[in-house]
């Protein structure tokens, strides 16, 4: 890793702890905490994904960084920080809550931050670098690969909140690409560890497209596919929330089309 590359993971170490510490305990964080609980998230959980929350107070991680005596500029590159027009830093993800994004290692390579109010892009991401390649890593693989290596399966899912939902749930191999496409790159990952990936994407159109081009990339490097049938737009985390862990498993993962199945239903919408 380049030096740069290093300050920005030291970084991240101090920010995921910063912003975890803050939701759980602080005052600053209470409005994120309250976003994680209305949404049916522990504090456990909580703990465990290490979620956190970064204050809207302007500034509040561009000072806390320069205190620590980071220099801004590989920060602002790694898109943990923004630059202004006169080259100042300011704060990214201030009034979000964080989900730190962690490498194989369990290291925090990346952070995703929601908005909680509906202002700007529902999801901000780290910029890509040497150390967070979106189409390498695959949401929560570090904790999901021992369930992942010992059921042989693994379920596929879009996005953070679903992987979180069915972790607590207790469904635990279980893995997301971060809104963009799977890559063969994470297709190959998931068939060293799995022999079937159960793709469980949101129950909308976009959701059938993308289940179709990822069952297409996974067949490609020979894992076996299944596809689970959410519909009414629903994803994953609703239905979990709405019915429990277990309905979740019998309903849609044990009820989950082999591909065949899953092609003609494709295909009857595509007519
Ligand atoms: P979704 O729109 O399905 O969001 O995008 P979600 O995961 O259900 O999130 P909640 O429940 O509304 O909080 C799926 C994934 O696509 C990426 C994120 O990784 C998200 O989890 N995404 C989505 C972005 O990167 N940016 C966005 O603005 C939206
Ligand atoms: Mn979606
Ligand atoms: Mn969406
Ligand atoms: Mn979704
Ligand atoms: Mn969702």
């Amino acid at each position: 890793l380049s030096d740069e590359a290093q300050q920005v993971l030291q970084a991240y170490d101090w920010l995921t702890k910063l912003y975890h510490h803050l939701l759980r305990y602080a005052k600053d964080g209470k409005e994120g905490y309250q976003y994680f609980k209305d949404r049916g998230i522990s504090d456990d959980t909580a703990d465990l994904f290490k979620l956190g929350y970064a204050p809207a107070t302007a500034n509040f991680t561009a000072s806390f960084l320069e205190k620590k005596g980071f220099p801004p500029q590989p920060l602002a590159k790694a898109g943990l920080l923004s630059v202004r027009d006169d080259g100042s830093a300011a704060d990214r993800f201030g009034g979000r809550i964080v989900f730190p994004i962690r490498n194989h290692l369990g290291k925090t390579v990346g952070f995703a931050g929601r908005t909680i109010t509906g202002d700007g892009p529902k999801y901000l991401n780290s910029s890509e670098s040497e150390l967070f390649r979106k189409n390498k890593i695959l949401y929560n693989f570090d904790l999901a690969k021992k369930q992942i290596r010992s059921t042989g399966e693994v379920v596929l899912f879009e996005g953070y909140m679903d992987v979180i939902s069915a972790y607590q749930a207790g469904i635990k191999n279980v893995v997301a690409t971060m809104g963009t496409s799977l890559t063969e790159s994470q297709a190959r990952l998931l068939n060293r560890y799995a022999d079937t990936v159960i793709i469980c994407y949101d129950g909308d159109d976009a959701g059938i497209e993308a289940s179709y081009k990822a069952a297409n990339i996974l067949r490609g490097t020979g894992c076996q596919v299944r596809v689970a049938n959410l519909t009414g737009g629903l994803d994953p985390d609703n239905f979990i929330r709405e019915y429990g862990g277990e309905t979740f498993i019998e309903k849609i993962i044990k009820a989950s089309d082999t591909y065949i199945s899953f092609y003609m239903r494709f295909l009857k919408k595509e007519l």
